[in-house]
Formats: C-alpha cells, structure tokens, sequence
C-alpha cells in the first residue's frame, strides 16, 4: 500500500494529503512546545485528547452555524479536515488578563477586561509570531478590511460558545487563539475556523480554585498535562480515550 504524502509537520500536528481532493488528514502528535519552542516535551497521550476535544469543540461550532474545517474524526490521532488557505495570523481573544497581554501592560493575571479584546499575531516562528495591528494586516495584505471585520466577528462567536461551554462546566474561558482559513465557493471566499481548539490554544482556569487546566501546566511546571487536560475532556463528558 503506497504511504501518504506529508503536507505539512507542525510543532503538534502533522497534515498528510486527504482521501479526496479538497480534504486532509491532521494528526495530533504528542509533542508539547513553549517559548517558541525553546521547551519541549513528549507528553505521552495528549495528542489523543487534543484530537477528541478539537472534535468536540469544533462539531459544537457547526451546530451552532460558525464553519470549521472540521469533516470527521478518523481514529484516536487522526481526523479528516477540509483544506483551506490559512490565513498567516494567529487571532486571539481575551477574556482576563494573563499571558503577554498581562506582562505587557503590567496587568495582574486574571483582572477581567472591560470586554473581550481581540488581538492578531502574525504567523511566522522565526520572529516569534509578534503581535501585529490592523494596519500591518491591510498594509501587507494578510487580509483585506472585510476579511479582518469577518475574522472579528468569527472569533467573538467562538468566544460567546466556548466561554458558554466552559461556564457550564466549571471553568473560566480566559484567552484562546484561533486561525481562520478560507475557502471558496465558484467566487465566493468563505472564511472557518480551522487548525485546533484545545487546551493547547486556550488558558482555563478552575470557577473555584483557579487551578490552571490548560498549556500553562506544561509552560510553568505546575503537574501533569494530561491529567489537566483529562479533567477538561471528563467534566464536558468526552469520553475515556486512551493513547
Ligand atoms: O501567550 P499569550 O498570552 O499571547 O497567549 C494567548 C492565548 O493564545 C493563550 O491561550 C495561548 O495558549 C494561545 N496561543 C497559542 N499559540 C501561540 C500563542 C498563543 O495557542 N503561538
């Protein structure tokens, strides 16, 4: 049997061709990164669970009308997505302060925002994804103005379902980042939400006790990941997985 072409290895996944034209296959490896990379890990079974949730988060998006990438779930580590062109930004939305956002402005981690702040990285590991303005983006033409009005509104959409999710489990949504890709119908260009919704992307912390549930376990040394990330996947009901 032929092997399956490699499309892209990223730092978590691995994209090879899709079954059809137009589609992709995304593996979720087990690798943990942070800082750009410079710690790095083998976390032995997060890759399963990364890919049940991302499943899990995105079928959740599609019931509610916001279009992901999304197709089916293959098997524990693999899932069939629609191709897109990516869109080389990283949109992130902010609930609290934490992360860059608090240690570039000086915030305490978890003051709450006056309102959910959306911000765009541009995607490029060399420089480390710095964080880029609307004007860059149209400047350089990363993305056209309605472009950049449809990614706001997606983004906010995918705020108001995960903050909604969480909050019925227990847990504060207090940042993610997504990335938006597009496709097109004949002329049209529709934009999804593509990539990955995890723990991986997003900071949550417990309602109670604040217990970090998220990458920030990996990042600061504070336990085991897939223990956190178990805890998330059992309390939305995502069932059992094993590596
Ligand atoms: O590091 P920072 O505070 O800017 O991260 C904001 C959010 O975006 C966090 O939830 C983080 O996990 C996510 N993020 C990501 N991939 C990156 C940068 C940030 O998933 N390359």
């Amino acid at each position: 049997m032929a092997r399956r072409k490699k499309v892209y290895e990223g730092k978590a996944k691995i994209l090879y061709e899709g079954p059809e034209p137009g589609t992709l296959v995304q593996y979720f490896k087990d690798d943990a990164t942070a800082f750009n990379a410079q710690k790095k890990d083998v976390i032995e079974g997060k890759g399963v669970l990364n890919n049940r949730l991302s499943e899990f988060f995105m079928d959740g998006l599609a019931a509610i009308g916001v279009p992901t990438h999304f197709i089916r779930r293959i098997n524990m580590r693999e899932q069939l997505i629609r191709a897109v062109e990516i869109i080389p930004l990283e949109v992130i939305v902010r609930n609290r302060a934490a992360g860059s956002l608090a240690k570039r402005l000086g915030l305490e981690e978890g003051t709450a925002l006056p309102r959910p702040i959306v911000e765009f990285c541009y995607k490029d590991d060399g420089l480390g994804d710095p964080l880029v303005t609307e004007e860059h983006i149209i400047a350089f033409g990363w993305a056209s103005q309605q472009d950049l009005d449809d990614m706001i509104a997606l983004a906010l959409r995918v705020n108001d379902f995960l903050s909604g999710v969480m909050h019925g489990v227990g847990i504060k949504l207090i940042d993610f980042k997504i990335e938006i890709g597009r496709v097109w119908d004949g002329d049209y260009q529709r934009l999804i939400v593509a990539d990955e919704i995890s723990p991986d992307s997003c900071r949550l912390w417990d309602v109670k006790t604040g217990q970090k549930l998220d990458k920030d376990v990996f990042r600061q040394d504070l336990g085991s990941l897939t223990d956190a990330y178990s805890e998330v996947a059992k309390r939305l009901g995502v069932l059992p997985v094993q590596a």
